[in-house]
């Protein structure tokens, strides 16, 4: 069989799952990540490029120079860059949608006039380019308010104002270009939504989609769901909240609609579509949507998949998406965050980190984020979110208990972590 080289883009927890998952395939002789980090300079059949994920001439002229036969890219920069379509240009395969269909993400007040366009169910919404304007809709709307800065602001650019006084400085703060920069110049306010909510993420293609195992993310800083929003503190797949029924709503409601959608529009999808979705007492509305797969929502979930992900991603490119199966693992998995102290708003980098020798085993794996190799080829820390480490268990419980044992055997000075990561599934399964 001939096998080829794959490229994975980008440095989190996330690309070292991806780039660990496909250099396990068959089919590829070589994984090469730009920029990685410490984890995957380790990591069989992986090696480090030193190019960053948005110099997109740079990859794209490396990618040629180095046979690169799929390219997978993981944040939303590069995709909202344009790099799929400068990658297809010229010939290149690479997994990931259009700058076009990447709005979805990349703008929010594109995303909330498409939902409004084809019916999807999401948050009462407006978009504002003046305070008073916004302090008007706020007035209608009610307290709290959720306010959100257009543009990409690494899950930074959301608050939840609980006064009025608080949402005029907000919208003052963002409108003002100063800590939002070009994402803050519109601002989408929202309806304030309550209920759990879940990451519901698949492999889409033209019209086709194949969901992937269902999960479950945590954004604030702190348990019980306390603190500043985050990038995300720990996941679990599977989501008992979502059950097939839920699934299957989600899929109607939202995952086909926006297909369809697209393709009406004229801006057909390939890649991983995530829906972040808030579970309400009158059923699924869209909270946000991300053109990649999440982070660190991607490390349980590839912890679970058993299948091969290359002719599924290879199938998504090739438009034959629909034939492909999905095979999952049964148990539960489950990964903590370690986060570096002031995350996630300053922090120092280059703590080293200790104990990572010897805690992988068959089920329990350290996914490296912001981490690097310094010049003793000591790991030190080099992000906000350190790392995250997952383990697979025979329900959410056990998977928690052996998640947190493992990461007991970790040490970084300031590093801390959320203790009760997957709670919610676990009082969920408790008997009434
Ligand atoms: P987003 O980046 O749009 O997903 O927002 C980040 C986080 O803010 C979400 O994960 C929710 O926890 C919260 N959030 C966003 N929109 C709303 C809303 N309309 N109602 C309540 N919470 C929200
Ligand atoms: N875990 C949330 C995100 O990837 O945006």
């Amino acid at each position: 069989m001939t096998t080829m080289n794959v490229l994975v883009i980008g440095n989190g927890g996330r690309e070292h799952a991806l780039a660990w998952k496909l250099a396990q395939s068959s089919k590829v002789s070589d994984v090469f990540v730009a920029p990685g980090n410490a984890g995957t300079a380790g990591e069989p059949k992986c090696t480090n490029v030193p190019i960053q994920a948005d110099d997109i001439p740079a990859l794209l002229a490396w990618a040629k120079d180095h046979a690169i036969g799929l390219t997978v890219v993981g944040p939303e920069a590069p995709l909202a860059l344009g790099i799929v379509d400068r990658f297809q240009a010229e010939g290149l395969p690479c997994f990931g949608p259009s700058a076009q269909a990447a709005q979805l993400e990349s703008s929010k007040a594109f995303a909330k006039a498409f939902m409004l366009r084809h019916g999807i169910p999401t948050a009462q919404s407006k978009t504002v380019t003046d305070v008073a304007s916004g302090l008007d809709f706020i007035d209608t709307l009610g307290l709290p308010a959720v306010i959100k800065a257009d543009g990409l602001a690494a899950g930074k650019g959301v608050v939840i104002a609980q006064t009025r006084q608080e949402a005029q400085t907000t919208l003052e703060q963002m409108l003002g270009g100063h800590a939002f920069g070009e994402a803050g110049h519109q601002v989408v306010i929202e309806e304030y939504l309550s209920g759990e909510e879940a990451s519901f993420i698949v492999v889409a293609s033209g019209d086709e989609v194949l969901p992937l195992a269902t999960s479950q993310d945590h954004k604030r800083r702190d348990n019980d769901d306390q603190g500043p929003n985050t990038g995300g503190m720990g996941a679990y797949s599977p989501a008992p909240v979502v059950d097939d029924a839920l699934a299957d709503t989600i899929m109607a409601q939202v995952i086909r609609p926006t297909m369809a959608g697209l393709n009406a529009e004229g801006i057909p999808f390939c890649g991983f579509l995530y829906a972040g979705i808030m579970i309400t007492e009158t059923g699924p509305r869209v909270l946000e949507f991300n053109v990649r797969f999440g982070d660190p929502e991607t490390q349980p979930i590839l912890m679970r998949l058993q299948s091969d992900l290359v002719p599924i991603l290879e199938s998504a490119l090739n438009g034959t998406l629909k034939d492909s199966a999905i095979q999952w693992d049964p148990r539960v998995a489950l990964g903590v965050v370690l986060a570096a102290e002031g995350y996630p708003g300053a922090y120092e980098k280059g703590r080293p980190i200790l104990g990572l020798d010897g805690v992988d085993t068959d089920d329990i794996k350290v996914f490296h984020a912001g981490t690097a190799l310094d010049e003793h080829k000591q790991v030190v820390s080099a992000g906000g979110r350190v790392l995250c480490l997952v383990a697979l268990g025979k329900d959410t419980h056990s998977a928690q208990l052996k998640a947190y044992a493992a990461l007991g055997a970790i040490e970084m000075a300031g590093g801390f972590y959320r203790t009760d990561i997957g709670q919610r599934a676990i009082n969920r399964q408790l008997p009434e």
